[in-house]
């Protein structure tokens, strides 16, 4: 692992710093309360490559590599994490979703506005009755008698910018007596026809990432938006939560990053006992645990993106790496964000600050994306290879 950045990876740092800095950090509290989704915010992020960091030119992206993507993602958290919720599943699965497994003219029809930020894309896997054990999906696509389309019945839910999406990559049962080799992956435009959006999630954090339900009835498909061949979706979904994966705990790096900066600035100024708290050992040793968590979730995060960057050259998985980082990353954001609120005191409860929010936007990187249960499940399945 090279520890030098390009400066290409530099430079898609220093642009996403800068419109977190400008644009988001001072909306951030406003949309918490809000629940709106910010899509002024988004257009902007979009014009400067922020919504297709990995994403090749010639269809609209910024043709940065995982590491890139993976600096901007700490910038954008750091500012807001509802934000980086939506240029993380834009960025990772759909985006690169779609790269690694479209075909050309998916990619120019597909990628091409949702790297560009003209669109929102998103990303469906589950189902109410299906989150974790995601290949229990029960939405059918049926072929036609003539092979020219399916026919999509069912629901998924949690979709994370549902509400505003153009385009979804969707995964549905086409032979369901195969279990996981039954899924097959499509793409959907949620302007067509039997397409309908349900409720609005009412969330605990992450409130300006809007995330609803979708209902698809008799919707039809065209044969040539099927992802892959028949029953490859399982493999293709999986594939594209590993790297979903490295931008969930990119996201928790930079949410802990925001809380750790706000704790230590506080117990340099907090005067408590005729001192600054900081002087006192019970929030020293606070700072001291919080920060070695803090860089071990950011070198673990940087370590799953130079994997998947290798991936590109020998084929290899980066699951393990990603699960890793993940995990790791995820439950130092809630032990950070937790520390911070309590270094704060009563300051930290109050809406006045952003503790309570950092605190509440922490606990969903232990849930989408795969639970830290589903987590430490990869991890040693890979590791012992038992199951
Ligand atoms: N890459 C490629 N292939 C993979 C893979 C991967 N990472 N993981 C598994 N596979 C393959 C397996 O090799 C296997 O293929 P073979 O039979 O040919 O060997 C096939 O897929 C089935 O694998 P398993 O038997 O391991 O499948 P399982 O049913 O036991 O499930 C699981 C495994 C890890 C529990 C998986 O279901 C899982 O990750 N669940 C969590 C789902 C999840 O993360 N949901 C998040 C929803 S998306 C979201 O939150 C987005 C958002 O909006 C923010």
């Amino acid at each position: 692992m090279d520890f030098h950045f390009t400066e290409e990876q530099l430079m898609i740092r220093d642009v996403a710093r800068r419109i977190a800095q400008e644009r988001i950090a001072p909306t951030a509290a406003e949309f918490d309360i809000s629940g709106q989704f910010p899509l002024d915010n988004i257009k902007v992020l979009g014009e400067n490559g922020l919504m297709g960091i990995e994403v090749p030119a010639e269809y609209g992206g910024a043709g940065l590599d995982s590491i890139g993507y993976t600096l901007a993602m700490f910038e954008i958290a750091y500012a807001d994490c509802a934000h980086s919720t939506i240029v993380s599943v834009n960025n990772t699965l759909y985006c690169n979703g779609l790269l690694k497994n479209g075909t050309e003219e998916q990619k120019l029809k597909y990628v091409t506005p949702i790297a560009t930020g003209e669109a929102i894309g998103a990303y469906a896997l589950t189902e109410p009755q299906s989150g974790s054990d995601a290949s229990a999906m029960r939405t059918r696509a049926v072929l036609s008698e003539d092979g020219t389309h399916y026919v999509v019945n069912g629901k998924k839910s949690w979709i994370t910018s549902g509400p505003v999406a153009r385009y979804i990559m969707l995964f549905a049962m086409t032979a369901p007596d195969k279990g996981a080799k039954g899924i097959s992956a499509f793409m959907i435009d949620t302007q067509r026809e039997g397409f309908h959006r349900g409720k609005t999630e009412p969330k605990l954090g992450i409130r300006a990432s809007a995330t609803c339900e979708i209902e698809l009835t008799d919707y039809r498909i065209p044969v040539e938006d099927r992802i892959g061949a028949e029953g490859e979706g399982f493999k293709i979904a999986m594939g594209v939560l590993d790297a979903g994966r490295i931008g969930i705990a990119a996201q928790a790096v930079g949410l802990a990053r925001a809380a750790y900066d706000a704790a230590v600035k506080y117990a340099q100024e907090r005067k408590s006992f005729g001192q600054a708290i900081g002087s006192f050992q019970m929030i020293q040793a606070k700072i001291a645990d919080m920060k070695c968590r803090l860089d071990a979730a950011e070198l673990l995060t940087l370590r799953a993106a130079w994997a998947k960057q290798e991936s590109l050259k020998t084929g290899a998985r980066f699951s393990t790496e990603a699960s890793v980082a993940k995990l790791y990353a995820s439950e130092a954001a809630m032990y950070i964000t937790h520390q911070a609120l309590q270094i704060h005191g009563g300051m930290g409860y109050s809406k006045e600050m952003p503790l309570e929010r950092f605190f509440r936007d922490a606990k969903i990187t232990e849930i989408y994306e795969g639970t830290s249960e589903i987590q430490r499940l990869v991890i040693a399945r890979n590791e012992t290879g038992l199951r």
